[in-house]
């Protein structure tokens, strides 16, 4: 299976070069070079990609560099869910657009002649794309801060570097990955309830750590975890669920809240 992982950005890479040509022409068609040539994904690994991002008929899907379309097309005829692709090469809008009428689909799904990088993201529950390892990683600080916590994110071959998936799958040779977009629940936090505490939380990317602090005494969380805006860890013994809003920290059986400090 690692071999199987190695070897496809290797080939996908062999592809970039070969699709140079291609890139050179059609960075005449659109004003920017494109930032990733176009190589289609799979059927079968498409469909992967959907499952693994539950996507159903109340999601919204976005496709960063849509190429003929077949994310988009797939999530609105196989799931029944909105969906819209951007793509910069007006050749591959229009084949997009070509392929959602064949599938039926075109009052789920649009496609924009549009650079992926000015693509509001902050509205789709799920995200996808196929594009390279430089790319993910610009795109990593907007996903983060324009997705809502808990929507998915799903990468066909190329990582997001430090920020480790939340679930990666071989698929017919190819590497998907799924990630869960994090609430943010880094920094100091005052709890008020029935016993009150103060809460440090290091954050990087779903990996929390953290400490707590009650009648001078200060104890370590364990068993920590963030999953969207779920953040669950065990004090003293004592599990707690809590749900992160805009609002604050607020645990899920009432007992307490928690405010910025
Ligand atoms: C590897 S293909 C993926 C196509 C499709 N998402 C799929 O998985 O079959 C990448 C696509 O990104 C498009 N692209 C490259 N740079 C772009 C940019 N800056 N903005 C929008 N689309 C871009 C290319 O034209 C190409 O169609």
């Amino acid at each position: 299976m690692l071999r199987a992982d190695l070897a496809f950005p290797r080939r996908f890479l062999t592809s970039l070069l070969g699709a140079c040509a291609f890139v050179g022409a059609s960075a005449q068609a659109a004003d920017k070079p494109l930032d990733v040539p176009y190589v289609p994904t799979p059927q079968q690994v498409v469909d992967r990609m959907l499952e693994l991002g539950e996507v159903t008929k109340d999601t919204y899907v976005i496709d960063l560099g849509s190429g003929d379309g077949r994310i988009p097309v797939t999530a609105a005829k196989e799931h029944g869910a909105r969906a819209m692709g951007v793509d910069l090469n007006p050749q591959r809008i229009s084949e997009a657009n070509e392929n959602a009428k064949k599938a039926g689909v075109t009052d789920k799904v649009s496609f924009k002649q549009q650079d992926l990088f000015d693509t509001p993201i902050g509205e789709a529950q799920v995200l996808t794309m196929y594009l390279l390892p430089r790319v993910n990683v610009q795109l990593r600080p907007r996903i983060l801060s324009e997705m809502t916590p808990g929507s998915r994110v799903v990468s066909h071959a190329f990582d997001m570097a430090e920020w480790e998936p939340d679930q990666r799958e071989s698929v017919d040779g190819r590497t998907v990955y799924l990630w869960i977009v994090p609430a943010q629940v880094g920094g100091n936090w005052k709890v008020e309830g029935d016993k009150p505490f103060s809460l440090a939380l290091e954050q990087q990317f779903q990996k929390v750590t953290g400490k707590a602090t009650m009648d001078g005494k200060t104890v370590e969380l364990t068993d920590v975890s963030l999953r969207g805006d779920e953040l669950r860890f065990s004090l003293d013994g004592t599990a707690h669920t809590v749900r992160v809003t805009k609002d604050g920290l607020q645990a899920q059986d009432g007992s307490w809240k928690a405010v910025k400090a």
